[in-house]
């Protein structure tokens, strides 16, 4: 039997599940056809009219923990309009899930921006950071005590070389310039929300504040290990891609080529590491690969648990905090292999001696995948985009007996993992 010494929970994005023909990034970008399978973020899940199915499903399932976002562009549709209506509704959704027992843990940006952002220079230009800490402000006072625990950024590194490096994201830019800038606009963002936040609650009388952000990392492996242009490369890449962003953002630590744009104090701002894990890359230059051997998923990435440890672990080398993994899971359209996913990750995890407290898995319903679209499904709960329907699949069944139980024990094994296999 294992003993999971963390809690399990769920993690999502409101551009991915909520719907809506809102005006930001995302929405713009499918209207000029730029997602693979021809499907929207404006139909997702329409988790925005069915959140109280969804959030009852959650219950019964036993899961402890929920991080969600919240859309900007709903927020505040035009500058400086703020819609309390949308505000008191995620207020609402908040206490609905203190009521059943699931801890909220909110992200204030995930991937998406309001157009009229976007339209000023979104998180290129640093004399934008006001523009979205006023939108932090706004929606952490607005929730009070409903919600304790932020993620302020997701995935700052993949925002930024998604959309500036050439890899298909809004707004398509591809220049080494841009996507530094962006990560630096992005740190200098998450250490004033970081300070605003505590600030503001304490101000409030709250004591029980905690922030981070949710750090996407990989572990990088040479592709041919005997070979030292391939060993730098996978330094290079770790280095560029997830080493100086993690500093900035813990530390307020500026390396080349990050820049510290407003001159901010170095000091430490994260209360917890926020760990995003999902695949190993090999690589032989500054590109992303994946090794030929070895189990895959169905978007053809590497399989790969122990890399989760190693990045985790290099985290807590930076600075000593309280680990969440903010998302883990996988891309996998039949629910094949998904329960022995999740064994092999959660099982590393507790294996591993670091300090994790939860874990959140992507996704708890399939939804809107970026540029894949509908087309690669990661949820535990299948969905049937025509219909709306929610199934829980086996996976899904599986976790919620983790997540009751705390444990892993023989049966579940046998019932869940011993006969799935993953393909290469
Ligand atoms: C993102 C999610 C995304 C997931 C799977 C992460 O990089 O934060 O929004 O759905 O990976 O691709």
């Amino acid at each position: 039997m294992i003993k999971l010494r963390f809690e399990l929970g769920v993690a999502s994005a409101a551009t991915q599940i909520e719907g809506g023909e809102l005006d930001h990034t995302w929405n713009d970008w499918y209207r000029r056809g730029h997602i693979k399978d021809g499907s929207n973020p404006a139909r997702a899940n329409d988790h925005y009219h069915l959140w109280e199915e969804d959030f009852a499903l959650m219950r019964d399932m036993g899961l402890k923990h929920y991080r969600l976002g919240v859309e900007w562009a709903r927020i505040e549709p035009r500058e400086g309009e703020f819609d309390e209506k949308e505000l008191m509704r995620y207020r609402q959704m908040l206490l609905r899930l203190a009521e059943y027992g699931i801890r909220p843990l909110v992200t204030l940006h995930h991937f998406t921006n309001p157009m009229w952002f976007e339209n000023l220079g979104g998180f290129e230009r640093m004399e934008n950071a006001p523009l979205f800490l006023r939108f932090v402000e706004k929606t952490v006072a607005y929730f009070g005590d409903a919600c304790n625990e932020y993620v302020t950024i997701n995935e700052p590194n993949v925002y930024a070389a998604g959309g500036y490096y050439g890899m298909g994201f809004p707004p398509g830019k591809n220049s080494f310039g841009a996507v530094n800038q962006v990560m630096s606009v992005l740190a200098a963002c998450h250490c004033l929300a970081y300070e605003a936040i505590h600030r503001l609650r304490r101000q409030a009388g709250f004591t029980d504040t905690k922030v981070g952000f949710a750090h996407h990392a990989r572990a990088f492996a040479p592709q041919n290990p005997h070979n030292p242009w391939h060993r730098l490369a996978a330094r290079l890449n770790a280095y560029l891609f997830q080493e100086t962003v993690l500093r900035a953002f813990c530390l307020g630590e500026y390396r080349w080529p990050l820049r510290n744009l407003m001159k901010l104090p170095r000091r430490e701002l994260v209360d917890f590491h926020g760990l995003n894990y999902y695949s190993r890359s090999s690589v032989c230059g500054l590109a992303d690969g994946v090794a030929k051997d070895g189990p895959k998923n169905d978007l053809g990435w590497e399989i790969y648990p122990q890399g989760m440890i190693l990045c985790a672990q290099e985290m807590e080398m930076l600075l000593p905090r309280p680990l969440y993994i903010t998302e883990n899971g996988t891309c996998d359209n039949r629910d094949a292999f998904r329960c022995r996913y999740l064994y092999d990750h959660l099982k590393a995890l507790s294996e591993s001696g670091l300090p994790v407290q939860r874990y959140y898995h992507w996704c708890f319903c399939d939804n809107f995948e970026w540029l894949e679209g509908e087309s690669a499904r990661f949820g535990l709960v299948h969905v049937d985009y025509d219909t709306q329907k929610r199934t829980v699949k086996n996976s899904g069944r599986f976790y919620g007996e983790m997540a009751k139980s705390g444990v892993i024990t023989q049966e579940m094994v046998r019932q869940y993992v011993a006969e799935e296999n993953y393909h290469d």
